[in-house]
């Protein structure tokens, strides 16, 4: 497979190449907050782009821009600067393109598993029986079936998650922006929706960008991992990841893997100290 994530040489407005357009492309996204402060510059020129159906990863320092960039993509922020294409057009603040599970992904308690999983389309304007026929196709391959009528305390973590993401792959959307998808699970059963999730993968061969804290998580998943640095934010890092797939847990434990994982962690350390010490000239 071809997998297109890279950052600009030069600062000029990209042209989408004939032969694979990508299928988004980032081009030097700025993005600040006014803050009681002052302005507070957050992300700084991000370039980045990636080819249908390639998984990306995100990690960078807490507080660095993710999900920032994230709502900047899906329309809800403007950007300060820079431009968003998909598809080798211009998007500007058109949300459309991408489905987004945010990090705070709440089902909502009084509404069965289906109904929340189909509130998306609903807000799309697809008919409520329809909207329930699209994501009921979707309850066996993400291990809920027999859930459709539950309420969402009924259901363990792992299985919310797969709910808040089956509500947003059922949208159909061509990205899917997933931050930090199972960031409040424990480990095994993060484990566990880490393979859960590289199976579906490939199956749908969804086009994905994944902010993650869990570097792990981020080799065993991707065909790219992006390093963010400390704020004002920048791609720091591009690394391919070219172990070969599929993957079983047991890639995990081989030295290629664990050199992957460990020159990203030394980057990822890098930054982390380096947004820690700003922070404490700054605040
Ligand atoms: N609406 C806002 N107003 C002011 N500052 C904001 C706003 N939203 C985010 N920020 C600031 O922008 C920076 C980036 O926030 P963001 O939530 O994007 O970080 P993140 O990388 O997703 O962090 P985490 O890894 O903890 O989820 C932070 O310093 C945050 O305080
Ligand atoms: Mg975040």
């Amino acid at each position: 497979m071809t997998v297109g994530v890279e950052v600009h040489a030069t600062g000029t407005i990209p042209v989408a190449s004939a032969a694979q357009p990508p299928r988004f492309e980032l081009w030097h996204i700025s993005k600040g907050f006014e803050t009681p402060g002052g302005f507070r510059p957050v992300l700084d020129g991000i370039d980045l782009k990636a080819t249908s159906g390639s998984f990306i990863s995100i990690i960078g320092p807490s507080g660095c821009g993710k999900s920032t960039l994230f709502n900047v993509m899906a329309g809800l922020e403007p950007a300060d600067a820079g431009r968003v294409y998909v598809d080798g057009q211009e998007a500007g603040g058109k949300r459309e393109h991408f489905g987004y599970m945010p990090q705070k992904d709440l089902l909502f308690p009084w509404r069965t598993i289906l109904d929340n999983t189909t509130i998306g389309l609903e807000v799309q304007g697809k008919p409520r029986k329809e909207a329930r026929v699209a994501a009921a196709k979707l309850f066996e391959p993400f291990g809920l079936a027999g859930f459709e009528h539950a309420r969402p305390f009924e259901l363990s973590g792992g299985m919310r998650q797969r709910a808040a993401l089956l509500r947003t792959v059922v949208q159909e959307r061509e990205i899917l922006l997933l931050d930090e998808p199972f960031g409040a699970l424990d480990s095994l059963t993060r484990l566990e929706m880490q393979t859960w999730l590289a199976e579906v993968w490939v199956k749908y061969r969804w086009t994905v960008v994944m902010v993650t804290h869990d570097v792990r998580e981020a080799v065993y998943l991707s065909d790219q991992v992006v390093v963010l640095s400390a704020r004002p934010t920048k791609v720091r890092l591009v690394k391919d990841i070219t172990l070969p797939r599929p993957r079983e847990e047991a890639l995990m434990a081989t030295p290629e893997f664990a050199a992957i994982e460990r020159e990203l962690l030394e980057v990822l350390h890098e930054e982390s100290r380096h947004a820690l010490q700003t922070q404490r000239v700054t605040v």
